[in-house]
């Protein structure tokens, strides 16, 4: 008995010490911030089947577009015919040198936070990522995620801020990328 009392004085403060740094959430582990972010329109509105959606009630793409062979829209009308690589002066159109439709297997539309959990890990799905942090990085970088953050035209922004969506990923990634149950 006696051997185990300085093990539990060691081991509860290390716990109560990283809750309180990973903040917000009870659960330091869990996808529910990440979810948030990632089913919010500024993201969803591009991981979408046939055709991109626009506006918070993620209405059809005006005029109607569609994927094309790569995700760049029919060679008729690409996406950069309209998007360019900032936003325009006034916001209005979006902008970023990459704007383009998320592959097909990285749908979003019509999927549960439990099944977005599952396809963003799952390396056939992801694009090949295979390790946490390659996981991620997307989300930490990349100027189509970091655009949500700066949409123009008064768009609406996803509800956390990208740095404390960073923590949450880097959180969640440290606890093995745990998903929510169905
Ligand atoms: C303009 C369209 C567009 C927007 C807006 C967008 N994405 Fe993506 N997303 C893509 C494309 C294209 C890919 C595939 C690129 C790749 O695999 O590198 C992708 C891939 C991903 C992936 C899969 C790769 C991985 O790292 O697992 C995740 C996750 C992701 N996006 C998250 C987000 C989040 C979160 C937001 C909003 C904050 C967002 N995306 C906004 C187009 C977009
Ligand atoms: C003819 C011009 C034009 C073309 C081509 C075009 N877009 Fe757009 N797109 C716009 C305009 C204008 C807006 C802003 C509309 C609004 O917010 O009401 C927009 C908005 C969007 C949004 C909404 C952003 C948000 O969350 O509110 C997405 C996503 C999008 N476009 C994706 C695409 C993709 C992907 C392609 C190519 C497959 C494409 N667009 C081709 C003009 C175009």
């Amino acid at each position: 008995m006696r051997a185990f009392a300085p093990l539990i004085v060691v081991v509860l403060p290390i716990a109560a010490c990283s809750r309180g740094e990973a903040a917000q959430t009870a659960d330091p582990a869990s996808f529910d911030p990440i979810a948030s972010v990632v089913m919010h329109p500024r993201c969803k509105n591009c991981h979408q089947d046939e055709s991109p959606r626009q506006t918070d009630a993620a209405i059809l793409h005006r005029p109607l577009v569609v994927r094309g062979k790569d995700g760049h829209g029919a060679p008729t009308q690409p996406c950069q015919t309209c998007h360019q690589a900032t936003n325009t002066a006034d916001g209005f159109v979006p902008g970023v040198a990459t704007w383009e439709l998320a592959p097909l297997s990285m749908l979003w539309e019509g999927r549960t936070k439990q099944q977005i959990c599952e396809q963003m890990k799952d390396p056939a799905r992801n694009g090949g990522r295979r390790t946490g942090e390659e996981i991620i990085e997307h989300m930490k970088a990349d100027p189509l995620v970091l655009w949500a953050w700066t949409p123009g035209a008064g768009r609406t922004t996803p509800p956390l801020s990208h740095e404390k969506f960073v923590q949450a990923l880097e959180a969640w990634v440290s606890a093995g990328m745990p998903c929510p149950k169905a």
